[in-house]
């Protein structure tokens, strides 16, 4: 096991480029199941959730491998299992969205429930309401799903929630039934966006991503395809509040900005510039963060895997800060941490009160899931001496080379064994 160490007070300066988005290629990855011919993706992210993912498929029976760097080639040919095990869907959720994929292509899919995890209970029932109303046959026993069904047909759902998760994974099962379906309510996301273009490549006939109703109108079969993930929106968010926090200047090069319009309003609330320069996105601090308040919703609103991240930054905000998280009902673990920081934050149910500035000092600290462990070394940075921060195994789920990134940028970052 490794920790990470950051010495604060280096302000962050130069160019970082991002890394494919992380939700984007999960789902995207699974939808290679969906033909017998090769998906080829670029921009994929190492990341140790994209490596789960290729696990999952080679257990499916997908040929799943790295081309070089960044490009996976993913090949169907055959599927041969048609099971997620709990022990893959346990420590990634996400591979719960092989379901749909699975049923549609093999009409038998077996995938383990996911149960809680450390920012909320995160139940499935919208997508098992999703996968049945499109005529599946749906069990559970012995901590699985059971799904079944010769032959899908399309349906009118009504999700009531916008779920990322249950849009893609009915999204999925959709666009091979017989007939039309049309999701309501349904997740707007630029990674569900990003999903639907590969479907649509693929040769699926979908109408209305980004929007509240996507329409399919179901295909014999889909075909192979090649496609670039999208930027990740979260990473370029966390490199934002990194460099505000530190009064740092920095240009993120291939920044996603129709995808950011919330943050950056959040960001220039509370003082900071961000701009477009002409290479990128220019995020940049000279004066004092001004207080701001905000609530986490679905996009295009201010997402909740940067709640974490801004509520570090707003440690240094002069003046009261209100937080209200919606989507998860247990996402505030790190406001105990940044408090052992030196954080001034009063916790109300699904609101933080964040009071600053407050000089934080480095200390040893734990996350409980990867953005709170991002929302820490933002803080780190910002804080007097040495943060430690353990169990970074969280981090390396969902951040590319994290600290090589910061370091590039001035920071004092780096590595050591447990
Ligand atoms: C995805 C993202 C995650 C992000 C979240 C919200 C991936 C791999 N993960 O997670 O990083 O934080 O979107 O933007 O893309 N819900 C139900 N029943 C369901 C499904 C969801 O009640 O069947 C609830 C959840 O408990 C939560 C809310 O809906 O309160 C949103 O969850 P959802 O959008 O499904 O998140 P995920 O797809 O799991």
């Amino acid at each position: 096991m490794e920790k990470m160490i950051i010495h604060g007070g280096a302000p962050l300066r130069g160019t970082v480029t991002l890394s494919g988005s992380k939700n984007a290629a999960l789902p995207i990855m699974m939808a290679s199941l969906l033909t017998s011919e090769p998906l080829h993706l670029s921009n994929v992210p190492r990341l140790r959730d994209v490596k789960t993912a290729m696990e999952l498929l080679s257990q499916l029976g997908v040929a799943a491998r790295w081309i070089d760097e960044h490009r996976v080639e993913l090949h169907a040919a055959k599927v041969t299992s048609h099971e997620a095990s709990y022990e893959l869907v346990k420590t990634m959720r996400a591979s719960f969205v092989v379901l749909g994929p699975l049923l549609a292509r093999t009409g038998r899919a077996r995938v383990s429930t996911p149960g809680g995890c450390a920012i909320g209970a995160r139940p499935v029932n919208l997508h098992i309401a999703g996968i049945r109303a499109l005529g599946s046959k749906i069990q559970f026993r012995h901590g699985y799903v059971e799904a079944h069904a010769e032959k899908l047909t399309g349906g009118r759902i009504w999700l009531d929630s916008p779920s990322v998760g249950a849009t893609e994974n009915i999204l999925m099962a959709a666009v091979t039934a017989r007939g039309h379906t049309a999701i309501e309510n349904a997740a707007r996301e630029p990674e569900v966006q990003d999903l639907v273009q590969v479907l649509i490549k693929m040769g699926a006939k979908i109408t209305g991503a980004g929007t509240h109703v996507i329409e399919i109108e179901g295909v014999e079969r889909l075909h192979g395809a090649e496609h670039e993930v999208i930027a990740d929106r979260i990473e370029a968010g966390s490199m934002m509040a990194a460099a505000a926090i530190t009064g740092g200047d920095v240009t993120i090069a291939n920044a996603p900005i129709e995808h950011l319009e919330a943050v950056a309003t959040k960001l220039r609330e509370a003082g900071v510039t961000v701009e477009s320069n002409g290479k990128g996105l220019r995020v940049a601090r000279t004066n004092g963060l001004k207080s701001v308040e905000l609530r986490t919703l679905p996009y295009p609103g201010f997402p909740t895997d940067l709640q974490a991240q801004m509520m570090a930054m707003l440690t240094q905000a002069e003046g009261t800060s209100v937080i209200t998280e919606t989507i998860f009902e247990n996402r505030f673990m790190h406001a105990q941490e940044l408090a052992r920081m030196g954080a001034d934050i009063l916790m109300k149910g699904p609101t933080a009160v964040i009071r600053g500035p407050s000089k934080l000092s480095g200390a040893p600290v734990m996350a409980t899931d990867l953005r709170a462990s991002m929302g820490l070394i933002i803080a780190g940075l910002a804080a007097e001496h040495t943060t430690e921060l353990s169990r970074i195994y969280h981090l390396d789920r969902g951040y590319e080379a994290l600290d090589a990134k910061l370091s590039g940028l001035g920071a004092r970052i780096e590595r050591a064994p447990e």
